[in-house]
């Protein structure tokens, strides 16, 4: 399938295997935090979920074991990921989960379908966000709910002390090709993404998770320089610069009183009951 946006992990400087990795321990370190915001909003058992851009099926595979009895439709451009999510999901769930390789950008699903719809890291790699929340509400049922879970890197969180020379790494290594975070600053448009595509009640939770709690450890993916070293053979960054971060890293990790703090959103909206709503004020669901 041809990806209707800009996610690709094979040009940037992470390469696919460990993208995958970046995505497994990403669902592990906040899905606790998720998982209470989701139920907050109204996500329940028994229900018909859509997930888009499921990718390998990390996300799908908790909902799938938080949800025993929720019917999961998860969708995906990548064919890759499509195959892994299949192999992961019919473990935890034959017969309650259908994965299908689609783009929310095409408009191929039948409408009225879904009680619930997430799409988790999707919308900031997309040309158009906008057209893909319309999309998720012509699939919702009328009444029905969706969670848009993203970041924002303008208010991402707090690393104490900083680790010297990672920020300037970080942007080194992603100007060799398409960044594989998209647009990182999407969070903060989403109230207004979702308004304009027609969600009533619609509103923004942050959700926080912390090393105190998860440990250090739970944030290698996020910091480590090693996973820059890619980067550091294709001849974006100097080797000397790479070094330096390591050694500012293993700093980091020695210091009793380091710690990580990360944010992360979730906007949601309803689906009006009835048509015509768009523009209308927001209330409580
Ligand atoms: C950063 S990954 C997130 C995967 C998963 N949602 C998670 O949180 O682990 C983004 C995923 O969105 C998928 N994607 C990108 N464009 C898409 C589109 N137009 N329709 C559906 N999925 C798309 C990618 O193939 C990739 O699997």
């Amino acid at each position: 399938m041809q990806p209707a946006g800009f996610y690709d992990p094979e040009r940037g400087y992470l390469g696919v295997t460990a993208e995958l990795a970046r995505l497994e321990a990403q669902v592990q370190v906040s899905w606790p935090q998720e998982e209470r915001l989701l139920r907050a909003i109204g996500l329940g058992d028994g229900m018909g979920v859509l997930e888009v851009g499921c990718g390998p099926g990390f996300f799908t595979e908790r909902l799938l074991t938080a949800f025993p009895s929720a019917r999961v439709t998860a969708t995906d451009v990548r064919d890759d990921f499509l195959h892994l999510a299949r192999r992961r999901l019919r473990r935890v769930a034959p017969g309650r989960c259908r994965l299908l390789a689609t783009s929310i950008a095409d408009r191929s699903l039948d409408p009225d379908q879904f009680d619930f719809a997430i799409a988790r890291f999707v919308l900031q790699h997309l040309r158009d966000p906008g057209a893909a929340a319309g999309e998720i509400r012509r699939l919702l049922r009328p009444g029905g709910v969706a969670a848009v879970i993203e970041v924002d890197m303008g208010v991402w969180g707090l690393v104490q002390p900083r680790i010297g020379g990672l920020d300037e790494l970080y942007a080194r290594a992603g100007r060799r090709g398409t960044d594989p975070g998209g647009n990182r600053l999407i969070a903060r448009r989403l109230w207004r993404t979702l308004r304009q595509a027609g969600f009533t009640e619609v509103r923004l939770d942050a959700f926080v998770y912390h090393s105190d709690e998860l440990g250090l450890d739970a944030f290698a993916h996020h910091l480590d320089p090693g996973h820059l070293f890619p980067a550091v053979t294709a001849g974006c960054v100097a080797l000397t610069d790479y070094v330096q971060a390591k050694v500012a890293y293993e700093q980091f990790r020695n210091d009793p009183d380091a710690f990580v703090l990360l944010l992360g959103f979730v906007a949601s909206g309803a689906r009006p009951r009835t048509g015509g709503e768009a523009g209308a004020e927001p209330g409580a669901r």
